[in-house]
């Protein structure tokens, strides 16, 4: 999605792929192969570029130091992607900045997480401090002792209250090297099993107060943390506020409603702001956009239900990321535009749901 983008703004990207079959490298013209997680591998392919970035949060913190080191520019930087890679050294520093977040601790054994629960009740939630995703990485624990059974694994882990949130909201920000910042409207994410499969631009019902204040918190945690590129920034909002989840920087599923829906989308706005360009206009093409998530369903022939789809709704915008369909897998997502929410809401999950199962909802 990122290549669309470079299309049209005549930019070249080059990519570091580990297998010629990911995405990334099915569609880019200059794919290097090889391992992000080996300093020389890296430095070979930086050389020539004129800035570097991620679509994944794994490339070591230390390489990423080394090629800011070598004179590379780098987008997120090491300090600032630290926060992404990191979920506990992103909470002590959201702390540190009067970010609201949810109470928490690092644990290390059933005592600690004993010690937790005793101030902040059940269930706790424990998180791998590194390397989750997509709710991977994440145990609602209702007892200590099935905590006890997620520490065994040996997961370095922190822990935290179990927040009893009304819905999940995200704000994308993009900030430039030169500093200049500029936000998306608030969406609603709704996850299913850890993953998300559905957005709403803008978030409904959401007052200008509220927006204004969560798109204030997500524009200070970039500035304070020096974020050059996108940053997501995951909240709760709970009955008396907001809090901060967790921080993405690179092009985020929250934002991928964007490519349809606003006047620039995300991939082209990191573009920008890697680059350093001045940011892109981020207002909404419609007053309403639903983004649902496809997941891969039993039948991997997605193509053979195109026809429906599109003749159901010749307004539907699908986008399908060229990956190997598995039952569960995120292999793409639709866009629905519109004036009514329940309207919109409904086309994009008729659409996700058919090409995901052939299922009529
Ligand atoms: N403290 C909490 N209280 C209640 N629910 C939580 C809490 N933390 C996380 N969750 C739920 O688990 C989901 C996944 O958590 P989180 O975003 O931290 O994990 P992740 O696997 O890194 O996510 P992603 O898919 O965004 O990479 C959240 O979207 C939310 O629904
Ligand atoms: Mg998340």
């Amino acid at each position: 999605m990122t290549q669309q983008a470079a299309i049209a703004l005549g930019v070249e990207l080059r990519v570091l792929a580990n297998t010629p079959d990911e995405s990334a490298a099915r569609v880019i013209g200059d794919v290097r192969l090889g391992d992000y997680r080996d300093l020389e591998t890296l430095r070979g392919f930086a050389k020539g570029c004129d800035a570097l970035t991620f679509d994944h949060e794994h490339v070591p913190t230390e390489h990423i130091r080394a090629l800011a080191a070598d004179g590379f520019a780098v987008h997120p930087g090491a300090d600032a992607l630290v926060h992404a890679q990191d979920k506990a050294v992103m909470r002590e520093r959201l702390t540190a900045i009067g970010a609201p977040c949810p109470p928490w601790r690092r644990v290390a054994t059933v005592a600690d997480v004993e010690e937790f629960a005793g101030e902040h009740g059940l269930p706790v939630v424990l998180k791998a401090v590194r390397g989750g995703y997509d709710g991977r990485g994440v145990w609602v624990c209702r007892s200590v002792e099935e905590a006890a059974e997620v520490l065994a694994t040996g997961t370095p882990l922190m822990a935290e209250a179990f927040v009893p949130f009304e819905r999940e909201l995200a704000v994308l920000v993009a900030r430039s090297p030169h500093g200049q910042g500029v936000s998306y409207p608030v969406v609603e994410t709704v996850q299913r099993d850890g993953i998300c499969v559905e957005v709403l631009a803008p978030a409904p019902g959401l007052d200008t107060e509220q927006a204004a204040s969560a798109q204030r918190i997500a524009l200070k945690i970039a500035h304070e943390l020096g974020v050059t590129g996108l940053l997501a920034v995951e909240m709760f909002a709970t009955a008396s506020g907001l809090m901060v989840n967790e921080l993405a920087m690179r092009p985020h599923n929250s934002g991928h409603w964007t490519i349809d829906g606003a006047r620039t989308s995300q991939f082209e706005q990191h573009l920008r702001s890697v680059l350093d360009l001045p940011l892109g206009s981020p207002v909404m093409s419609a007053p309403v956009a639903v983004m649902a998530n496809v997941l891969g369903g039993d039948d991997p022939d997605v193509f053979s239900r195109y026809e429906h789809v599109m003749a159901h709704d010749p307004g539907i915008k699908i986008h399908f990321y060229g990956k190997e369909v598995r039952p569960g897998r995120k292999i793409g997502h639709v866009t629905a535009l519109g004036d009514n929410l329940d309207e919109v809401r409904a086309r994009a999950r008729h659409a996700a749901a058919y090409l995901s199962e052939g299922v009529y909802v």
